[in-house]
């Protein structure tokens, strides 16, 4: 049963926005959009309603468990989406006749996932996508890394602040392989070590024993998690494996793409999604306090999965929970922006009017203005509008409306200065 206060809290892991919590959202999305444009990313965008069939086949593993579904009045089954790379595959497939690849997109949408409850884990979030499909080229990995480093600086994040874990399924699918354990063991292999941390190392031993893998491998597969560098993998496999060349030539264009300090190789890095298939990454915070603030890698085979042709493509998904949390940590997530830039008053009916043709005049020179529903006492319009977060304020009274005078008060200084009533009201 639920009482007045359960009734005024939105359900239990979704959010409301007020004004200040707003004012960071909208920061946030403002220099998503920039990024994406600056990188030359196409803006899309799609219902956040899906067919459940589509997000149950594509939709990584974990997250099916995790979908908000239900039937509409036709009794179809339908989905509130957990993320947008099935969407997105969907949407190219439909249309790949017509298009020209690669393509680079970017879109900000709003995901929900059933999920437990963590710092930095809501049941709703928006996630900021970028995807390059149709290109081999690891450069478009450093790509769309590129474009969520530049995000991140905007925001004041750096180096200082967090780094770039990234591995490689096909590296690490060769280096199962040296192990003796057959390609077709690998997709499950990696969904269980994914779990390494999050559940204890003999459930992830059943999971494998459930693919074939004895407990003696399964030991140097956790092993080889432990291989601290680029090099140590490397001496296990031939030199000329294509996985190896890929890696090295990532940390080459993202070098010259001038992210690379932020990049460190890390085989632990595995991602939960299934449909990843080549490079995966992960940014966290350097103070290790936060889950991760973005996450993506390369998928070869999502587009034909949903009926496309075969094209390889490359994304990632940034939300717009655990950055918040990392900015407010680090006391750099700013103050409300504020509804205007000048706050107008009056005293008396008879001052309406020309306090509306100010605040119009004021308007149409681009302001922000704000103007008084209704006469109030000048003590009153000062207490409130001093903690409106507006530079300016006017008020108006009659012997101001007499003089022909408004007088402009600088709300931070307290300075005065007067105006011809004239001048705006014209
Ligand atoms: P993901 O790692 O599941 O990847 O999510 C990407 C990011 O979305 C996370 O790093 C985190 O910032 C945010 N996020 C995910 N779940 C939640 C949650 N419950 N609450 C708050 N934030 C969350 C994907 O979704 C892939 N589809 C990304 C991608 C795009 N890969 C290729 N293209």
């Amino acid at each position: 049963m639920s009482d007045e206060s359960t009734m005024l809290a939105p359900p239990r892991g979704m959010r409301d926005f007020y004004p200040p919590e707003m004012a960071l959202r909208r920061r946030l999305f403002d220099v998503w959009h920039a990024a994406a444009r600056r990188a030359g990313f196409e803006e899309y965008d799609a219902c956040v309603v899906e067919s459940l069939d589509l997000l149950k086949r594509k939709a990584g593993e974990e997250i099916v468990d995790q979908i908000y579904a239900f039937q509409d009045k036709s009794e179809r089954w339908l989905a509130l989406r957990p993320e947008m790379t099935p969407t997105l595959a969907r949407m190219l497939a439909a249309r790949e006749g017509s298009l020209t690849f690669p393509v680079k997109w970017y879109t900000i949408a709003q995901c929900f996932r059933y999920e437990r409850m963590t710092r930095g884990r809501k049941r709703e979030h928006y996630q900021w996508n970028l995807d390059i499909v149709g290109t081999d080229a690891v450069a478009a990995e450093a790509q769309v890394l590129g474009a969520a480093v530049d995000a991140m600086d905007a925001l004041g994040l750096d180096a200082r602040h967090y780094a770039v874990r990234f591995s490689s399924r096909a590296l690490l699918g060769d280096l199962l392989a040296s192990l003796g354990i057959a390609p077709a063991h690998h997709a499950p292999a990696f969904l269980a070590l994914d779990k390494r941390g999050k559940i204890d190392d003999a459930a992830i031993e059943r999971l494998l024993a459930a693919e074939g893998v004895d407990r003696d491998c399964t030991r140097r597969i956790f092993d080889l998690l432990s291989l601290d560098s680029l090099d140590a993998a490397a001496a296990r496999l031939s030199a000329d494996a294509p996985s190896l060349a890929g890696v090295r030539r990532f940390l080459e264009v993202a070098a010259a793409q001038g992210i690379g300090e932020l990049l460190r190789f890390d085989l632990s890095v595995i991602r939960g999604l299934s449909y990843y298939t080549g490079i995966v990454f992960e940014a966290f915070d350097t103070a290790g306090k936060l889950r991760a603030i973005f996450g993506g890698g390369r998928y070869d085979r999502l587009l034909a999965d949903v009926g496309g042709k075969p094209r390889s493509g490359v994304g990632l998904g940034f939300g717009d929970v655990v950055v918040a949390e990392l900015l407010t940590d680090l006391a750099l997530a700013g103050q409300a922006a504020g509804g205007a830039d000048i706050e107008v008053g009056f005293m008396e009916p008879a001052q309406e009017l020309p306090a509306i043709r100010a605040g119009a005049a004021w308007r149409r020179e681009g302001k922000r203005v704000s103007v008084a529903c209704q006469p109030e006492k000048a003590k009153v319009f000062f207490g409130r509008v001093s903690k409106s977060g507006a530079a300016e304020a006017v008020y108006i009274g009659p012997d101001d409306v007499a003089a022909g005078l408004l007088r402009v008060k600088n709300l931070a200084t307290r300075e005065q200065r007067d105006i011809p009533l004239r001048s705006v009201s014209d």
